[in-house]
């Protein structure tokens, strides 16, 4: 008999920011390994196309917006009691804003911090809680970005997010991002 060490049957994972880009395509990678799929981002329809484009059965939509980062614990502990406990999460869900920090609205750097650091944070603390993960453990990705080791210019606050979960990554025992990779995709904007 061959095992297959990706095989990830009977794993369960949350990926945020699964309706567009690096999300989808992670959630699409990690069906194909035999995982069962909680998908989150705040536009239920493309959400339903990953799902759609997914292997196996079992996979669950879930519209939840990731700025609200005060109701991520109670949401992630009571979707996961409805889904079954998770193996592991990957966080993808981002935002960007490419302006000179003097244009940048307030509301933008908020929605920034809070979707890709504070909801970072506050999904690592729900996924710690035995409602959340399986007894044996898992993993936890952060998407991060090379902005975030160097910065760049009209990028300071999205530099500022990512440079939060690269700093955190050291910290959190649990999170699993083994190099920092200097490559860019082409999604619907964020970078
Ligand atoms: N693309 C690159 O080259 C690159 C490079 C370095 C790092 N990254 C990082 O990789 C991650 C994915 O990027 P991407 O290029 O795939 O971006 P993308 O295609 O724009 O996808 C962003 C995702 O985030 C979700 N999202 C945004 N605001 C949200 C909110 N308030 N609540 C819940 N979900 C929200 C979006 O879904 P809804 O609109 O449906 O909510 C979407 O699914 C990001 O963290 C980004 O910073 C990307």
């Amino acid at each position: 008999m061959v095992l297959n060490p990706l095989d990830l049957s009977g794993r369960s994972f949350l990926v945020t920011g699964a309706s567009s880009g690096i999300g989808r395509a992670v959630a699409q990678l990690l069906s194909q390994l035999g995982a069962r799929l909680l998908l989150a981002a705040r536009n239920y329809d493309k959400l339903e196309q990953t799902r759609e484009s997914l292997e196996g059965t079992g996979h669950r939509s879930e519209s939840f917006d990731l700025s609200k980062t005060d109701d991520i614990e109670s949401w992630l502990v009571s979707t996961a009691q409805e889904f079954g406990r998770l193996d592991g999460l990957v966080h993808s869900a981002g935002v960007l804003s490419t302006s000179p920090l003097r244009m940048l609205s307030r509301a933008r750097i908020d929605a920034m911090l809070n979707v890709n650091l504070i909801a970072a944070i506050a999904l690592t603390r729900a996924y710690c809680s035995r409602k959340v993960r399986t007894d044996h453990g898992g993993s936890i990705v952060l998407l991060a970005s090379t902005m975030g080791l160097v910065g760049q210019p009209g990028r300071s606050a999205y530099a500022a997010s990512k440079g939060g979960i690269v700093a955190r990554w050291g910290l959190a025992s649990h999170s699993t991002l083994p190099t920092a990779s200097p490559i860019f995709w082409e999604t619907r904007g964020v970078g």
